[in-house]
């Protein structure tokens, strides 16, 4: 067999055993100053990555190492507090690891989201984006032997972000009087963030915003036909024109995230809510 199925597996056992034999409707992954929505998880069970086997430990700041189960707009969910990211060192298939346990877990969906940089000049430090679709400028995950047990050799990525939960996310959005941006997701290795002419660059090829993650998680979710909804924190104003003492720092990134972190738990519950 597979080992790397073999581990996926084991991973999955352990955590079923830990949640009493449930079945998760949805899978969620919480970015950089996001953990925070894992509050509103009711009953939770809580299981730090070190206890599960293969589980790599979280180095990421603002990002917590537990596997989250419980409760969450009424729906059974499990949440990743805290993901792994390729500029950490992790091989591509310790930062897919997660989704595909989820996978086995039978999620029948998945919920990403990250803080991200703004290179569309129409973004604002604060906003929530919908990301629609993706640039990916990491390794695909999907390099190597194909998993057959979890998806095709090729598979489609028409349409990486669901467009019907695309648009009940909106209609909330509407409801609640949250103002919701929409674009395009560019995911690059990190860990240094761009240089000026870069965020331009990124622009040019039709990014709205940049990370270094979330892109990885998608394709190994699309790999398996689990629809994907994602959202992005946009967490400083990306846009290559910078003043003379501008600064790029990470730990503002994690106070913006944090800051934004309750409008998107809210979103991310009432849309969970809906599904079934
Ligand atoms: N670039 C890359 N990743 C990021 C950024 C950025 O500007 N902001 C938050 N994550």
């Amino acid at each position: 067999m597979d080992e790397r199925v073999v581990r996926i597996n084991e991973a999955a056992e352990y955590i079923k055993g830990r949640l009493g034999g449930k079945t998760s409707l949805a899978g969620i992954v919480l970015g950089s100053g996001l953990g925070k929505l894992a509050d509103g998880i009711e009953d939770p069970v809580v299981i730090p990555y070190k206890e599960i086997p293969h589980f790599p430990v979280s180095t990421a700041v603002g990002h917590k190492g537990n596997f989250i189960a419980g409760t969450l707009g009424g729906k059974f969910v499990v949440a990743m507090q805290g993901r792994f990211h390729f500029y950490e060192g992790y091989s591509m298939e310790l930062v897919t690891l997660p989704v595909r346990v989820m996978k086995v877990l039978g999620i029948k969906y998945l919920f990403v989201s990250n803080a991200a940089g703004g290179v569309n000049f129409a973004f604002k430090v604060g906003d929530l984006m919908i990301i629609r679709d993706h640039i990916n400028l990491l390794p695909n995950p999907l390099i190597g032997k194909n998993m057959d047990d979890f998806g095709p050799r090729f598979p489609d990525m028409t349409r990486p972000y669901d467009p019907g939960l695309i648009g009940r996310m909106e209609e909330i959005a509407r409801r609640e009087k949250i103002q919701l941006k929409k674009g395009v997701y560019l995911a690059g290795t990190g860990p240094s963030y761009e240089t000026p002419a870069e965020y331009s660059f990124f622009r040019l090829i039709g990014a709205d915003a940049v990370g270094m993650s979330t892109v990885p998680e998608v394709i190994a979710a699309r790999h398996s036909g689990i629809p994907v909804f994602g959202m992005s924190v946009i967490t400083n104003e990306a846009h290559g024109d910078f003043p003379e003492d501008y600064v790029n720092d990470g730990e503002e990134v994690i106070k913006a995230a944090d800051a934004a972190a309750d409008r998107m738990s809210l979103l991310f519950t009432r849309l969970i809510s809906t599904l079934d």
